[in-house]
């Protein structure tokens, strides 16, 4: 029946990880999938997610079904997370489903836009998260990229991206990165975000914001004012929300699909077709993580706690920026590493060629994707100094 199969090479990230934890160094550094990381090298659950874990489940009477659209609290919450005091504006006209995490949302969005419009094309940044075009694009859909990332200023290339938006016919669909972009670091400036609505509105193109990272940039206003500023334009727009990283809660697959429609009654369509693509996969989602984030966002001390701990991840991994960029730039002054802490995240390309990411991983026991990024919350003080030699010593291997 499967003597057919040939083994697939591993997965370019979750790959990574695996390689990682096989190599017997004791110095071997993890740089690889997008985990916050504390300076121990663990991946904290923040103290107000484990005391409502606490609550939920000495509240929880039964285990039965919940529905195939989750968790109504956690859904509408989280989107009032996201688009704050807008949520209400554009309740009637949202259309909102429970996802196994935010991969599960992407692919939900991707079923839902191939069922409506089966022609139409998703257009992703280049590069984008390497899970992107293969969990998208196993729907059915049509990918095409369009530029993004500029490697000679380590920037946004946003005069060639506002071009090939400018391009596209009405109805194409365009992925953006809500903040944090995985895997550059680099994200539209407020500037940048106003030309992409005025361009999007236009060419009549629907924004697909892809937000699994609020929070992790400056903080969850901040990070999605680009978002609020489209939700605010455009008639439709698709938001794919993930709960694994600012909330801690990357096992539990929690997260949601919202998609704004032009009008309440579309929407009430969309929720019916968002529930039978679930239900035609996986049936429901898990309630626990849903269940979990719900009491967060809606008990103000539990709230209050939750920023606090995001605000110092995000003071940590920004001070790791410039620990790494300060010790880059000890070994090769000739070099700019300045990059490093204009850039935000967890992310940032180092912009090694294909032998010098090889290397890093092979020789130097340093672990990155492929494309030779890096999760900066991977480094601490106790091994700076370990990365910032071993990337010096690949840098210029081609
Ligand atoms: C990453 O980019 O490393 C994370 O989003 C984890 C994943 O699923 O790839």
């Amino acid at each position: 029946m499967f003597g057919n199969l040939e083994t697939l090479p591993p997965d370019p990230i979750l790959g990574v990880t695996a390689a990682f934890r096989a190599d017997p160094d004791p110095a071997k550094v993890d740089l690889g999938v997008g985990v916050y990381r504390d300076e121990a090298g663990n991946t904290p659950v923040p103290v107000a997610v484990r005391e409502a874990e606490r609550r939920v489940l000495a509240a929880q009477a039964s285990k039965t079904y919940v529905g195939p659209l989750g968790n109504a609290e956690f859904n509408e919450r989280i989107v009032e997370l996201a688009l704050g005091g807008l949520a209400a504006t554009l309740r009637e006209r949202t259309a909102t489903i429970q996802t196994v995490g935010g991969c599960g949302a992407l692919r939900m969005a991707a079923e839902l836009l191939h069922a409506a419009s089966p022609a139409s094309v998703v257009h992703v940044s280049d590069p984008t998260w390497a899970n992107h075009e293969p969990l998208l694009g196993n729907s059915g859909i049509a990918l095409q990229r369009y530029p993004y990332y500029d490697p000679a200023t380590r920037g946004v290339d946003f005069a060639r991206m506002l071009g090939h938006i400018e391009r596209l016919p009405a109805g194409a669909v365009v992925l953006l990165h809500g903040s944090c972009h995985n895997p550059t670091g680099v994200d539209p400036g407020p500037e940048q975000w106003e030309a992409l609505a005025g361009a999007l509105e236009r060419r009549g193109v629907v924004p697909f914001v892809d937000l699994a990272y609020q929070g992790l940039g400056d903080d969850l206003e901040t990070d999605v004012a680009g978002l609020r500023l489209l939700a605010a334009r455009l008639p439709t727009l698709l938001l794919a929300i993930s709960c694994s990283k600012n909330f801690g809660l990357y096992r539990e697959r929690t997260g949601a699909l919202a998609v704004i429609a032009e009008n309440a009654a579309t929407a009430r369509a969309i929720a019916t077709h968002q529930a039978r693509i679930g239900r035609r996969m996986y049936s429901m989602p898990p309630d626990h993580g849903a269940a979990v984030a719900a009491r967060v966002l809606a008990e103000p001390e539990l709230r209050r706690s939750w920023q606090e701990e995001i605000a110092a991840m995000v003071r940590r991994m920004k001070a790791l920026r410039a620990l790494l960029a300060g010790r880059l730039a000890a070994r090769r002054p000739d070099l700019d590493f300045s990059w490093l802490t204009g850039q935000r995240g967890m992310f940032s390309l180092l912009g090694l060629a294909p032998a010098g990411i090889r290397a890093l991983c092979a020789e130097e026991h340093v672990y990155v994707p492929p494309d030779g990024r890096i999760n900066v919350a991977g480094v601490s003080d106790a091994n700076v100094d370990r990365v910032a030699d071993a990337i010096v010593r690949v840098l210029e291997r081609r």
